[in-house]
């Protein structure tokens, strides 16, 4: 199977990092990371959108970008070691550098994660290693937090775990729903999305072994908490 309308490389995206992006669904974060890959000097660009669900509105998207885009239906595989070689197979022909999971609802197996060993990241609704897996606004509801989040991060074999690439918090606020507190979320998951791929495209975040690199320059905040509730007299 080989992706629709593939994206001409131009000498100008030669030296850009390859990314091939995975979701099943909406592809909110996947455009995100687009609308960045369209700014100058950007590291990376997209080379392939592959989607586990034909129907996704992400591949839409993608295909008016004019990125190759292509819908493997997990349900016509023997295996998910067939389904995910075959994922395998299309990042390779399309030589990606890196796979960027946006919203991709699957198990991997081992095999295809170590393939891809530092070369996988993911971006989690909230502040890793808390609150793993699905329903995550719910359970941090439930649990109390008064802060939660999103987390990018290298893919290794166990869900949702792996060494943390970047984090943003947002407050939790008291009438908060599960709906409410994703769509904050959702928002600074566009946000720090295309700037841990931006440097991590350019080696800006580096992972050794288990271990990350951080080379860029602090963070604007550093000096500010984020509070919930906030201080009225600060
Ligand atoms: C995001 O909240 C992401 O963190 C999670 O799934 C959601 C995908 O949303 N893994 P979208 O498809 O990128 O809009």
């Amino acid at each position: 199977m080989t992706p629709e309308s593939p994206a001409s490389s131009t000498p100008d995206n030669l030296a850009r990092k390859r990314v091939g992006v995975l979701i099943s669904g909406r592809g909110s974060n996947m455009v995100a990371l687009q609308e960045a890959a369209s700014a100058p000097n950007c590291p990376y660009e997209l080379v392939v959108v592959v989607s586990n669900r034909p129907q996704a509105p992400g591949l839409a998207y993608a295909k008016t970008q004019g990125i190759a885009t292509l819908a493997l239906d997990h349900t016509l595989f023997r295996s998910r070691e067939e389904f995910d070689d075959q994922i395998h197979r299309v990042m390779s022909a399309s030589k990606v550098d890196i796979i960027a999971c946006a919203g991709f609802m699957r198990l991997m197996t081992e095999g295809l994660i170590e393939r891809w060993h530092n070369r996988m990241i993911n971006i989690h609704p909230a502040l890793l290693p808390l609150f793993k897996g699905l329903d995550t606004h719910t359970r941090a509801l439930k649990s109390g937090v008064k802060i939660s989040g999103c987390t990018v991060h290298a893919v290794r074999p166990k869900m949702d775990e792996g060494p943390i690439l970047g984090q943003a918090a947002v407050a939790v606020l008291p009438d908060d729903t599960p709906e409410r507190l994703a769509a904050r979320v959702l928002k600074a998951e566009h946000k720090l999305y295309p700037e841990v791929l931006r440097l991590f495209a350019s080696d800006q975040i580096k992972i050794a072994g288990d271990r990350v690199i951080n080379a860029y320059q602090g963070c604007e905040t550093a000096d500010e908490a984020i509070y919930s509730p906030q201080p009225t007299n600060r």
